[in-house]
């Protein structure tokens, strides 16, 4: 069966959708985008789906939609006002388009314009559009190709709080995000209600294959619209393959415009109170990827880094804790080592564990996490005991307490 075709002349409406029921099937990142616009609405809310991301859960929980945890039946969306398919499944997608057309129900299809029979209308264009298009316009350095522009931008470790100012105009502006599995979802709900997002996290293929996949779709979303984003966790030249993304968005004639991000590195360990470096402490800080195998021939050289007297700050090693503990124990620091894991930081689902490096192979470590190796590790300075306070500082002070 094929669709009807998709209209070049939409007929713009205002929906009142105040206390009338709205189905959405999926309870991904995009639904929960979706929902929450419903919801802005007034609309009552029915969520169908096996999983749901955690603030749709929370929204279950706290009774503000109604969560049918199981799968689509066929059909169901003919007892709703309008519906949203984001299951990210093109058969379970497909399935809710042909109900809800049998039904004459209104129905938004996420990242399928040929399955919606409504979207959400476009703002008029704003400063930033402008200017993407001005850039899009200029011509490039070294030839006479003219250049369009993708940002590449850094979504911060998880609370959408620490995104820059730039990159939440860029987002609010976007016409598509290409995002990474790990961007938090409250992050995804700064950009436009319009914006196409693309989760490109998980695809089948190797790593190769999958960056291939995401620079053909930014050179194609950048020969399309005015502002792409491609939006990455924590910063994005931060193990985040950006310099990669840049070169072969360059090499493809496209201009990158880099909006640096909050790198977890360091936003990790400041959520749990360590600073990085402190005096009497650590006078630096060595970030390290904990992905490759230690064991591997051309690998990270543990047991110097274990020499180098700075705090270590190790991404992606949940996995791979206790190797790394083993081999930084061999290359000489102490076992009573402290360590601190910082598990989802920024998140509601923030894990703080304190342990020594000795203890670590017996640490539960969940990713995505932050491993802090040094003896700022074992610092909150967020939550100092102010009876030591008064204590010291009254000693310095001759004796007298400054909060008399
Ligand atoms: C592929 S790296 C990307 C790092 C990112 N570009 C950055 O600057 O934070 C992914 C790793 O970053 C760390 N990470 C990212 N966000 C995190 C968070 N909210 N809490 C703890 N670790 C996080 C984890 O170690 C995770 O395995």
């Amino acid at each position: 069966m094929r669709n009807p075709p998709v209209s070049s002349h939409p007929y713009p409406v205002n929906l009142d959708l105040s206390g009338r029921s709205a189905l959405v099937v999926g309870a991904g990142a995009v639904a929960a985008r979706k929902v929450h616009g419903l919801l802005a609405a007034g609309a009552r809310v029915t969520v169908v789906a096996p999983e749901a991301v955690p603030e749709l859960a929370g929204a279950a929980d706290d009774g503000r939609i109604r969560w049918h945890q199981r799968t689509y039946r066929r059909g169901e969306v003919a007892s709703y006002r309008l519906a949203v398919a984001a299951t990210g499944d093109v058969g379970v997608n497909g399935q809710v388009y042909w109900d809800a057309e049998a039904a004459g129900v209104w129905l938004n299809a996420a990242d399928d314009p040929e399955r919606c029979t409504f979207t959400r209308p476009r703002p008029p264009r704003t400063r930033a559009r402008t200017r993407a298009r001005t850039r899009a316009r200029t011509r490039a350095r070294t030839g006479t190709s003219v250049l369009v522009t993708v940002f590449l931008v850094g979504a911060g470790p998880g609370d959408p709080d620490l995104l820059t100012l730039r990159a939440a105009r860029l987002l609010a502006e976007a016409d598509v995000v290409v995002h990474d599995r790990l961007v938090d979802a409250r992050v995804l709900d700064v950009a436009a209600p319009w914006a196409r997002l693309v989760d490109v996290g998980k695809r089948p293929g190797g790593p190769a294959d999958a960056q291939d996949r995401i620079r053909d779709l930014l050179v194609d979303a950048a020969g399309r619209h005015d502002t792409v984003v491609r939006l990455k966790g924590g910063d994005p030249f931060v193990f985040g393959r950006g310099g990669e993304e840049a070169e072969a968005l360059r090499r493809a004639g496209i201009g990158v415009e880099v909006v640096p991000g909050i790198t977890s590195a360091v936003a990790g360990p400041a959520a749990a109170g360590i600073p990085v470096t402190m005096r009497g402490h650590s006078s630096g800080v060595t970030v390290i990827t904990g992905h490759q195998d230690p064991t591997a021939a051309r690998s990270i050289d543990w047991e110097a880094a274990a020499r180098l007297g700075t705090t270590l700050v190790v991404l992606m090693g949940a996995s791979r804790a206790a190797l790394i503990a083993e081999h930084l124990l061999l290359g000489g620091l102490d076992a009573t080592t402290p360590v601190a894991v910082v598990e989802s930081a920024t998140t509601p689902a923030q894990r703080v564990v304190r342990t020594v490096l000795a203890d670590l192979p017996d640490t539960p470590v969940h990713a995505p996490a932050i491993l802090v190796i040094g003896s700022v590790a074992a610092l909150d300075v967020t939550d100092v005991d102010l009876g030591d306070l008064v204590t010291s500082t009254a000693s310095e002070h001759g004796g007298s307490s400054w909060l008399n």
